[in-house]
């Protein structure tokens, strides 16, 4: 459904601040290279208290990050094969998250029958991703497609971040393309419009017209020619719930892959996909260093002006949750609606 691109005074939703999670999508927790065979890492998903733990095979698993037993933190505990072992009497659980070994107890009486929960995993663009809600659905949900991932063209930075802040403060960031005016400093665009918005069940896309002025960064990325002074380009924002991608069509797509650990605190796992102007092989030989210095020059500057603002939007909401505040973007009032509903169904459904 096409929206009015017009800038004009917004209904928004103050609820959007304190609202729920759907939980019957894909989530983030961890970079899969960081969580190695026989390793253990404590994660939070929007309040839910979950370990991880790749087994002797590779394999990664995730449980509720609470003994059996008597609910002491298994995340404290080691691997045994294909087993996470309590770090307290020693109880064995397997991936799936039954009790499969209590080493003080005769090998002919029966453990007991009741399991832990445990969550569907899966290991895609390096990182390891879990569904939180009914797992029946976890199957047929599709996790964000990132097809530059494998296509050697490509330059991927990995962009870890972490903000104390509500998952749609977060959101809204990169759809707000008219807060350029934040980076003006840092090479970023400028005179941004809005030409289309649309929107249906799951997504929110918009499309903007941005000019950037011509300078080492904006060559690099192949934006600008040295003999041109500014040029203009179209930026497309996506919110496709849960998370988020920014694209400026050939030059580099954003996926910004969120992790809501709780409603005032959110992690990010994204990705900048960029097509950088240097010869394949040079590519090749570099792409790990060469991903660090874009990660520590190109994007963390932006990051921390973001995070910065972010968390004072936050603090300031906290101390009156109930002011009203004024919008003109209908990209943000969209993507406000469309994170309220996406709760609400997952609510009702869950209600049912
Ligand atoms: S609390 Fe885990 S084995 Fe006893
Ligand atoms: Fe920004």
């Amino acid at each position: 459904m096409k929206l009015d691109p017009t800038l004009k005074p917004q209904k928004l939703f103050n609820r959007v601040r304190t609202v729920g999670l759907n939980l019957n999508h894909w989530y983030p927790v961890a970079w899969a290279d960081r969580l190695k065979s026989g390793k253990v890492q404590a994660v939070t998903l929007w309040e839910q208290k979950i370990v991880i733990y790749r087994d002797a095979q590779g394999q990664a698993h995730a449980l509720e990050d609470a003994c059996l037993h008597k609910g002491v933190a298994l995340h404290k505990g080691e691997v045994n094969q294909d087993c996470l072992v309590c770090p307290y009497h020693g109880w064995h659980f397997n991936g799936e998250g039954s009790c499969v070994r209590i080493p003080y107890f005769e090998e002919e009486q029966n453990l007991p029958k009741k399991r832990i929960r445990s969550y569907p995993v899966r290991e895609r663009y390096n990182l390891i991703w879990l569904f939180p809600g009914d797992p029946n659905l976890a199957e047929d949900s599709a996790l964000p497609e990132v097809p530059e991932y494998d296509d050697p063209n490509w330059l991927i930075v990995e962009i870890p971040a972490h903000f104390n802040v509500h998952f749609s403060v977060v959101n809204e960031n990169p759809l707000d393309v008219f807060h350029g005016h934040l980076h003006r400093d840092l090479q970023g665009w400028y005179d941004p419009v809005l030409v289309n918005l649309e929107r249906d069940s799951q997504r929110v896309q918009g499309e903007y017209e941005v000019t950037f002025r011509n300078g080492w960064l904006p060559r690099f990325l192949g934006l600008t020619q040295s003999d041109e002074e500014e040029i203009k380009k179209t930026i497309v924002v996506g919110y496709h719930y849960p998370h988020c991608r920014n694209t400026m069509p050939g030059k580099s797509n954003y996926y910004f892959m969120r992790s809501p650990v709780g409603p005032q605190e959110t992690r990010s796992f994204s990705m900048l996909c960029l097509k950088v102007r240097l010869p394949q092989w040079l590519v090749n030989l570099i792409r790990r260093p060469l991903s660090l210095i874009f990660w520590r020059f190109l994007v963390k500057p932006f990051l921390d002006q973001d995070i910065e603002v972010m968390e004072s939007e936050q603090l300031n909401f906290h101390r009156n949750p109930n002011r009203r505040y004024v919008e003109i973007n209908p990209v943000i009032a969209a993507a406000q609606k469309l994170t309220v509903e996406q709760y609400d169904s997952y609510a009702n459904r869950k209600n049912a």
